[in-house]
């Protein structure tokens, strides 16, 4: 048995063609579940799932299109993903949408461009677990983890940006420490009916970033510093098993230590 033996879970991971989304269905698909991959990019979402399944083997996974902003497309994905497999036991809220301005100086987001982007990604957070939770409460049960940030719960350090042309947005502090605040909201607003909450925080994952910024990132973690999407994956496992049925309105903080 797989330490976090999933067998049979059918798990909706939003954004599920991005960078950590394949990732975790991946890791899904190997513990025995059914990742089904959701993004607004169904193509490279089927092209992700594909890979997937030549790589174990099996068609454990699928994917779907999903637009998080859009009320019509996250019902309609979840009749149709009701009506293949009978159930679904967690979504991974994982997707990332922002407009073409998004990563801009403080000095330099517009208004427009701010409301615009806290709207697509915590307004679509919430949307999408406003949905899903009132499904899973028809069901009995269900879970919702959100993927939040360090950046959720520290002020950013700006200097590890220097001579970089990265910045830490400032709608991504606003929505991630709204998001882990909406968890312990949803968590008290849905007690007993059966649903967990929970939010995964990880640090810097590593996607090719300019070096100076990685010396500097580094220098404040334990050992490794900036992680891997892989190294995330136990812990998202563990999450979605039974083994942490009694974890809930948790954020579960995954960065080598940056954070403290
Ligand atoms: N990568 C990191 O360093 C890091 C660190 C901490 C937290 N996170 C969080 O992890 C999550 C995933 O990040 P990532 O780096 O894998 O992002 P990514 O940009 O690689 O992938 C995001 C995916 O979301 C999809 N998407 C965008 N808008 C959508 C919408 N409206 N509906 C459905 N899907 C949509 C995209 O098509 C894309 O496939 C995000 O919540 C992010 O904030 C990432």
């Amino acid at each position: 048995m797989n330490a976090h033996d999933l067998k049979g879970r059918v798990v909706v991971v939003t954004g599920g063609a991005g960078l950590l989304g394949q990732c975790f269905a991946k890791a899904i698909a190997i513990a025995g579940g059914l990742p089904v991959l959701a993004d607004v990019r169904l193509d490279a979402a089927e092209d992700c799932s594909r890979q997937i399944n030549e790589t174990i083997g099996e068609e454990q996974s699928c994917a779907i299109g999903i637009d998080i902003t859009d009320k019509q497309s996250i019902t309609k994905a979840i009749d149709e993903i009701k009506s293949r497999f009978g159930r679904i036991d967690a979504l991974v809220s994982n997707a990332y949408p922002r407009n073409e301005k998004y990563g801009r100086r403080f000095e330099d987001v517009a208004f427009s461009d701010f409301c615009e982007n806290v709207s697509l990604h915590l307004g679509g957070y919430f949307l999408a677990a406003q949905q899903f939770a009132s499904f899973f409460k028809e069901q009995g049960d269900g879970h919702i983890i959100t993927m939040a940030s360090v950046y959720g719960i520290v002020a950013p350090r700006f200097e590890i940006y220097e001579n970089t042309e990265m910045t830490m947005p400032v709608e991504y502090a606003a929505i991630k420490s709204a998001l882990i605040h909406l968890n312990k909201y949803m968590l008290h607003y849905f007690r007993g009916s059966g649903i967990r909450f929970n939010c995964l925080s990880p640090g810097g994952i590593l996607d090719h970033q300019p070096k100076p910024f990685m010396e500097k990132y580094n220098s404040f973690a334990q050992s490794k510093g900036m992680l891997s999407p892989e190294d995330l994956t136990s812990t998202l496992l563990f999450l979605l098993s039974e083994k942490s049925k009694y974890l809930n309105g948790q954020n579960i903080v995954v960065d080598d230590g940056w954070s403290v």
